[in-house]
């Protein structure tokens, strides 16, 4: 049984609603699902979001410690461009982490084309709207089987 955990930061929560023709429609709780939908029986997905830097940094350090977590998807929205604590807490947990973008960053604002946390990471996928994560769900585990 793999135990996998899919962390998504701030803003992820207002999916459906927010800039749509960026992030698409679907919420964050229907690609929840979708993602449990496609997931198979070996594999255990657990979810966290939160808006608040700290709360994803701690996350990291139990998923490590506490929680038996074998690997992490993350979409760190914004602080994908900002956060050098969550690409710490991915370098200090030792566990294979793929981040994640629903969008295609390197094609939007200059802002968006540079990601702290892709160096603490074992691989990036972006631009495949909700589908970035199961994506990176399937290359998280090819590595971990
Ligand atoms: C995002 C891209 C980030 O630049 C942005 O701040 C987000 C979402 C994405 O999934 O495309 O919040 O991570």
């Amino acid at each position: 049984m793999k135990n996998i955990l899919i962390i998504n930061g701030p803003n992820l929560n207002l999916l459906g609603k927010r800039e749509p023709e960026i992030y698409g429609s679907l919420t964050l709780k229907q690609i929840n699902a979708n993602i449990l939908k496609i997931s198979s029986e070996n594999t255990k997905v657990s979810f966290f979001q939160s808006n608040i830097e700290g709360e994803i940094v701690d996350q990291i350090g139990k998923a490590c410690t506490d929680e038996n977590i074998d690997g992490i998807v993350i979409n760190p929205g914004a602080y994908t461009h900002t956060s050098i604590a969550i690409h710490d807490a991915i370098k200090a947990s030792h566990l294979p982490v793929v981040e994640v973008h629903l969008s295609s960053i390197y094609q939007r604002e200059d802002f968006r084309h540079k990601s702290i946390i892709s160096a603490a990471c074992i691989g990036q996928i972006f631009g495949f709207g909700a589908k970035s994560y199961e994506l990176g769900l399937e290359a998280l585990l090819s590595v971990l089987r």
